[in-house]
């Protein structure tokens, strides 16, 4: 038995050594790997005769890959690195042989009728940074394999019709890889899904962009959704979701878009109270969190005496009771521009958490006085 598989293994090293090259160009795919791939997905497509990649992607010339329309190769390895295919009218499926470029780094399909799966073989392309196939009928799970792309920047499959939840160990992948530690936009908005947001979703560090509006995910958000601040925007509107709005969201010091409207949430203070404003709300008590370092769960507020109150009797008596301390500096020369520039905050603040939804700002333009704030705030500076 030993001495079988020994005269195998023996056979097999034989083998390498005798044919080298015939092994490598085996095993390793080449610029016709590449070609035999893309003409795998022209055949998956249903092309109208006269569509532009009918006789553009074809062998019948004697041009490389790399001239087809839509495809660009690598300067260095001339292996196709990008596949940009979008605004095309394209109805048909992704093909497995797709999963044969292993130099892409972006692939673009978007806005097209691409439906059925995407094949589990675009796993094995490891260099892939981009992938944006939002507006397409691509259905099944959310794929489980998107975690296996470990310099992933950009995963756009927004607008599809997938069903069923997004795994929840979306984004853990093998140790080997450690996770999708490049991440910075995620998109899932209006793809069918139910279910619970991945809590891991939430631990990735370097996420920027968040959209999940427009699905049905379900149960509540965790309490810290920034265990590192870089989180820009959190668009999660129209879902499902209960619970509180997480108190953590002080700690998203880079947030400048949050949508959380036509959810379940419990709003601050108000029990079970439902309210198609609360992403202005939560920006509100954000504000108010930040300047005066208090949150509205802190045990100086009653129920009777709501940060929201606090501040606004502070606005009355004199707005340094109400900032943080840490905020001004007695001493400091620029003291009025301060107590100024934080009184209009809280102004905003009181406003974004008015009791009535219809007296609230709007979102936008509650971002666009901040901005004005802050430049006021920095020319007062400059000046003395
Ligand atoms: C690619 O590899 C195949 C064998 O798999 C070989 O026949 C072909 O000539 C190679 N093409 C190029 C362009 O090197
Ligand atoms: C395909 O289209 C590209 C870009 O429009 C063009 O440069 C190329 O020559 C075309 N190739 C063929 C074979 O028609
Ligand atoms: C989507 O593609 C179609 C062509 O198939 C085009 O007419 C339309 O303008 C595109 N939509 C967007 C938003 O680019
Ligand atoms: C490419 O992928 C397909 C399907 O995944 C496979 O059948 C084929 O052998 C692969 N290799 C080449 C060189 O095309
Ligand atoms: C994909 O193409 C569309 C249309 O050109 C573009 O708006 C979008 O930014 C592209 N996506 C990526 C990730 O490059
Ligand atoms: C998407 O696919 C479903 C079937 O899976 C079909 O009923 C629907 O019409 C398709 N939608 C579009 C926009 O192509
Ligand atoms: C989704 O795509 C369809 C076209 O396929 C478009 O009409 C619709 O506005 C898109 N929805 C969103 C939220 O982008
Ligand atoms: C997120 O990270 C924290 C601390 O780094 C860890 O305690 C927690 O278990 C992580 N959560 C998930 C779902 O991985
Ligand atoms: C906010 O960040 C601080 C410092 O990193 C941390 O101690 C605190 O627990 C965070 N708050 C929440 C609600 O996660
Ligand atoms: C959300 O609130 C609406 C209206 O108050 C209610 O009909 C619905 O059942 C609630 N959904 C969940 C998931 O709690
Ligand atoms: C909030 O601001 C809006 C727009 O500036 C204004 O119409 C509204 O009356 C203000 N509400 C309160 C409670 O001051």
């Amino acid at each position: 038995m030993d001495r079988t598989i020994l005269f195998h293994i023996f056979a097999a090293v034989s083998f390498l050594c005798i044919f080298p090259i015939t092994c490598l160009s085996k095993t390793s795919p080449n610029i016709t790997t590449d070609q035999s791939a893309l003409l795998a997905l022209k055949s998956s497509i249903a092309l109208p005769p006269d569509h532009m990649l009918v006789n553009n992607w074809t062998t019948t010339t004697p041009t490389s890959v790399c001239d087809w329309v839509g495809v660009t190769c690598g300067k260095l390895h001339g292996r196709v690195a990008a596949l940009d295919l979008p605004n095309m009218g394209l109805i048909g499926t992704i093909p497995p042989h797709l999963g044969n470029l292993s130099f892409l780094v972006r692939l673009n399909v978007t806005n097209n009728s691409f439906y059925s799966d995407l094949p589990e073989e675009l796993a094995n392309i490891r260099r892939l940074q981009y992938i944006d196939v939002k507006v397409n009928n691509f259905s099944g799970q959310i794929p489980q394999w998107f975690g296996a792309f470990p310099k992933l920047v950009h995963l756009n499959v927004a607008n599809n019709s997938f069903s069923g939840s997004v795994p929840q160990d979306f984004g853990e992948i093998p140790r080997d890889f450690g996770q999708l530690v490049n991440l910075e936009l995620l998109s899932l908005h209006s793809a069918g899904l139910t279910g619970l947001i991945p809590s891991l979703l939430f631990n990735m560090s370097s996420l920027e962009e968040i959209y999940l509006f427009e699905n049905k995910f379900s149960g509540s958000l965790p309490r810290n959704i920034c265990p590192r601040p870089l989180l820009r925007v959190l668009a999660i509107a129209r879902n499902k979701l209960t619970g509180n709005i997480p108190s953590g969201v002080g700690n998203c010091t880079a947030l400048s878009a949050i949508d959380l409207k036509e959810n379940n949430f419990t709003e601050y203070g108000q029990e079970g109270l439902v309210s198609t404003n609360c992403d202005v709300y939560s920006f509100g008590i954000m504000l108010m969190e930040v300047f005066t370092r208090k949150k509205p769960t802190n045990e100086m507020f009653t129920s009777d005496l709501s940060l929201n109150r606090w501040v606004s009797e502070a606005l009355v008596n004199g707005v340094t009771q109400a900032m943080d301390s840490r905020l001004i500096r007695k001493e400091e020369e620029h003291i009025f521009a301060e107590v100024n520039c934080v009184s209009s905050i809280f102004e905003l603040a009181l406003n974004c958490t008015a009791e009535s939804p219809e007296n609230r700002i709007n979102i936008k333009d509650a971002l666009a006085l901040l901005q004005k704030i802050r430049l006021e705030f920095l020319a007062k500076l400059s000046e003395n």
